[in-house]
């Protein structure tokens, strides 16, 4: 039976566990204040790592942005980088992860409604919850490849900020579910600035990979990183500039990444196939490569 609560019934996931500001919880208990700058005014941060086969993908260059987003809103890490890391091993460990993912957000904390930012720093919150997610069905779809519609990028200005701040992207990746697509891709004038929870890719016809340069319009994605940093160690181009749809409709290939996806390739945009309409070789070497650098990280860290 799912709880109740004011006659709405919670989904309540049972047996996991999550962590909010210094402890372990049962995920269905867990609770933050109702004036928690969090919740009134989503002045609050975020991070997601995905976890392969029991281990944290990327967790350096997760942590990097996580800095980088505190000090954009002038605040503090709340604890150290080694103390997070041992909470995220812990909730893999309790709550089983094999393949899944972990978020975490840190707000300001809770304090008297006053939109300015209390000069007097309230303890920030600190949530992390973890949950699986199956790889069969990541692999299944990436055998398939997905759909993208397009819509127009209605976000604010600091996109560079891994905010909480999230309406125009749910908006958007709603918008693609009801059309039966898997990622909105939003646009601005006649380019394509990302997808509403990934980094957008084309490759071109002479079989560049080409991704939008980072700067305020877009997220630093951190999958991004690593998979440019691995094409050009496998003398694969990489071209950093931001590309309009026509392009993307004449692309050789097209493909999304995320921490929870890794490459993921696209096969249709608004309706249109993307080069054969099928997933294609370049885009499938590209997750090759994720996928060893993240085995290459694994190992050392064993080592
Ligand atoms: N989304 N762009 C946007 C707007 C994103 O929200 C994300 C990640 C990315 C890709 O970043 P990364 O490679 O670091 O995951 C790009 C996460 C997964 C989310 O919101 O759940």
């Amino acid at each position: 039976m799912p709880r109740m609560f004011h006659g709405w019934p919670q989904r309540a996931p049972t047996g996991r566990t999550s962590y909010v500001n210094g402890a372990y919880v049962p995920h269905a208990d867990a609770h933050v204040h109702i004036e928690d700058r969090g919740l009134q005014f989503s002045d609050a941060i975020y991070e997601v790592w995905g976890v392969a086969d029991g281990a944290l993908l990327d967790e350096e260059e997760h942590f990097d942005r996580l800095e980088r987003s505190l000090r954009e809103l002038q605040m503090a890490m709340p604890m150290s980088r080694a103390a997070f890391k041992f909470v995220l091993r812990e909730l893999v460990r309790r709550n089983a992860i094999d393949n899944g993912i972990l978020y975490m957000q840190v707000t300001r904390g809770a304090v008297r409604r006053d939109h300015a930012i209390p000069k007097a720093s309230p303890r920030p919150s600190v949530i992390l919850t973890a949950r699986r997610i199956s790889k069969k069905a990541v692999e299944d779809r990436r055998t398939a490849g997905v759909r993208v519609i397009t819509r127009p990028d209605e976000r604010w200005a600091r996109r560079d900020i891994k905010s909480t701040s999230l309406l125009a992207n749910i908006l958007a990746k709603t918008a693609a579910r009801d059309a039966g697509a898997f990622e909105a891709w939003l646009i601005e004038g006649d380019h394509v600035t990302e997808g509403s929870s990934t980094t957008a890719w084309i490759v071109d016809a002479e079989g560049r990979l080409v991704t939008r340069d980072l700067s305020n319009a877009v997220l630093p994605g951190v999958t991004r990183r690593v998979i440019m940093e691995a094409a050009a160690e496998a003398q694969m181009p990489v071209v950093e500039r931001r590309f309009t749809l026509a392009e993307a409709l004449a692309a050789k290939e097209a493909f999304i990444t995320a921490a929870t996806l890794g490459a993921m390739p696209v096969v249709e945009i608004d309706g249109k196939p993307v080069g054969e309409g099928k997933p294609g070789a370049i885009g499938r070497r590209v997750q090759e490569l994720y996928a060893r650098e993240a085995a290459r990280k694994a190992a050392g860290k064993e080592a």
